[in-house]
């Protein structure tokens, strides 16, 4: 929907009016894009977080947002100056604890000189102090604060950060996260993780949320509003945290009806995916009117549309397969969707199995058989489908189509061992499509290019019986 790239060279241009310190000479100035094919400058060059301590408050009334985020990381490079990738705005920045100079450039740079240049290799601790109404600033003329009537939400992707912490944007860069946030008596903060602790003074209350497994910057997720949260834990020993907007009105039952199954759902998934990689889960369902849902790590966002049709299963389902396949292991680049949105829906089609409502073999066909040869649907290569189709319908449905056609040519048994040892390859890091290909062939003993290419990269309708599924 608001993919975009924007001109090369208006962030050249200004980052060029940066001077560099006689001292740097050797140092060279971060890049302001960590190297996404599909979006030059989403991330930033040259250092590594480990972790954000994000301590901050935040008027409803208002939409007032303001605070300070402590970023550890390490550098890469020799750097005379890096960026990051923000809008709010900044009042000091202090690098190893002297004051840095700053200043903005392109759509959402925040580029910061430290007084002294930093040497590759080296561990650094940068304070950023800010302010800021969220919902006033826009990048490429959009949003993604989602205003409610009792607060706000951050859950967007790829785009969601940026108008709450300054970060290095992009899946690339994880890290552990501890969001502190105090908003006025009445009202919750929900994050990811664990909730530490959370203490009342003054007329506010003090939400602390902890994330102990490395999480993508568009999985960090923040709702402040008024809700009524749900605690407990599935058999298989995981704790779960749900919360419900006070205000779902008629979609209320149908959104507890459903999230409520996390545990459960959480348990089944883990016979298919393998352990749950994290130490808590659950979902949040504020007062939005965005259509929606998002596999915000350990914490799941649905909009209430989820549900207005009645209770979604799948959905949870969905966003729940999330948590293996796109938190646990994601992407390398956002090329790389199909890891994340493939799986998930083929996640759906299993669950629409155990459920009986259809076996995923009845799902294929019938997605198959849909689409005619011409229809556009086949135009997209679910493996790189440009930033435009990101999440077209085809990277979900063509998507799952692959993962069938996949299943029927190493067959089930080295198929389930893809689907359960995929995880554990890449355990809290980061892969793409082609990784995934090779693990395949390696788990399978098959060569794959050949299938891989027909279902997930070229512009037009596979014939029935490539990679056997449709042959009969
Ligand atoms: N990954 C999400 C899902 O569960 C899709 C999010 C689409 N992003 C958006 N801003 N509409 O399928
Ligand atoms: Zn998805």
């Amino acid at each position: 929907m608001h993919r975009r790239l924007i001109a090369p060279g208006a962030l050249v241009a200004a980052s060029l009016l940066l001077a560099i310190p006689a001292s740097a000479a050797s140092h060279s100035p971060g890049a302001p894009g960590i190297g996404d094919p599909y979006y030059p400058y989403y991330g930033n060059g040259g250092y590594d977080v480990s972790h954000y301590d994000l301590r901050l408050q935040y008027q409803p009334k208002t939409d007032e947002l303001q605070g300070t985020a402590t970023i550890l990381a390490r550098t890469t490079q020799d750097l005379s100056s890096f960026d990051l990738d923000f809008l709010l705005d900044v009042s000091e920045v202090r690098v190893n604890g002297a004051k840095a100079a700053f200043a903005t450039a392109g759509q959402h740079e925040l580029v910061v000189t430290p007084k002294t240049p930093l040497a590759k290799g080296t561990a650094v601790t940068v304070v950023v102090r800010y302010s800021g109404v969220p919902s006033a600033k826009s990048a490429y003329g959009f949003t993604t604060w989602h205003r409610t009537p009792d607060g706000a939400v951050a859950a967007d992707e790829p785009e969601a950060a940026w108008w709450w912490f300054p970060s290095n944007d992009h899946p690339r860069d994880k890290a552990t996260y501890d969001v502190s946030v105090a908003v006025p008596d009445g009202t919750q903060a929900i994050s990811n993780g664990t909730l530490q602790s959370s203490v009342s003074k003054l007329g506010w209350t003090r939400y602390n949320w902890r994330q102990n497994k490395p999480q993508a910057t568009y999985l960090t997720t923040l709702a402040l509003g008024r809700f009524d949260i749900t605690t407990g834990t599935s058999d298989g020993g995981v704790p779960v945290v749900n919360a419900y907007s006070k205000d779902l009105g008629d979609n209320d039952g149908a959104a507890r009806a459903s999230v409520e199954r996390t545990g459960e759902i959480v348990d089944w998934l883990s016979g298919y995916f393998g352990p749950y990689p994290f130490g808590s889960a659950g979902g949040y369902v504020p007062n939005t009117t965005t259509g929606y849902a998002l596999e915000t790590q350990t914490r799941v966002y649905y909009s209430p549309k989820q549900f207005a049709g009645g209770s979604n299963t799948s959905v949870v389902v969905h966003e729940l397969a999330h948590q293996w396949y796109g938190d646990d292991v994601s992407l390398e680049d956002w090329k790389d969707i199909w890891i994340n949105e493939g799986f998930a829906r083929y996640a759906q089609w299993l669950w629409s199995e155990h459920e009986g409502e259809g076996t995923t073999r009845e799902l294929a066909d019938y997605v198959y058989a849909s689409h005619p040869a011409g229809d556009a649907f086949w135009t997209v290569a679910p493996g790189d489908p440009g930033a435009d189709n990101q999440f077209d319908i085809a990277v979900y449905d063509r998507g799952a189509l692959a993962i069938q056609a996949l299943r029927d040519e190493i067959g089930d048994d080295a198929f389930f061992a893809v689907l359960k040892g995929w995880p554990k390859e890449h355990a809290y890091g980061n892969a793409s499509v082609a990784d995934f290909r090779k693990y395949a062939e390696r788990v399978s003993g098959k060569p794959l290019a050949a299938l891989f290419d027909t279902w997930l990269f070229q512009p037009s309708k596979p014939a029935a019986g490539t990679g056997r599924s449709l042959a009969r």
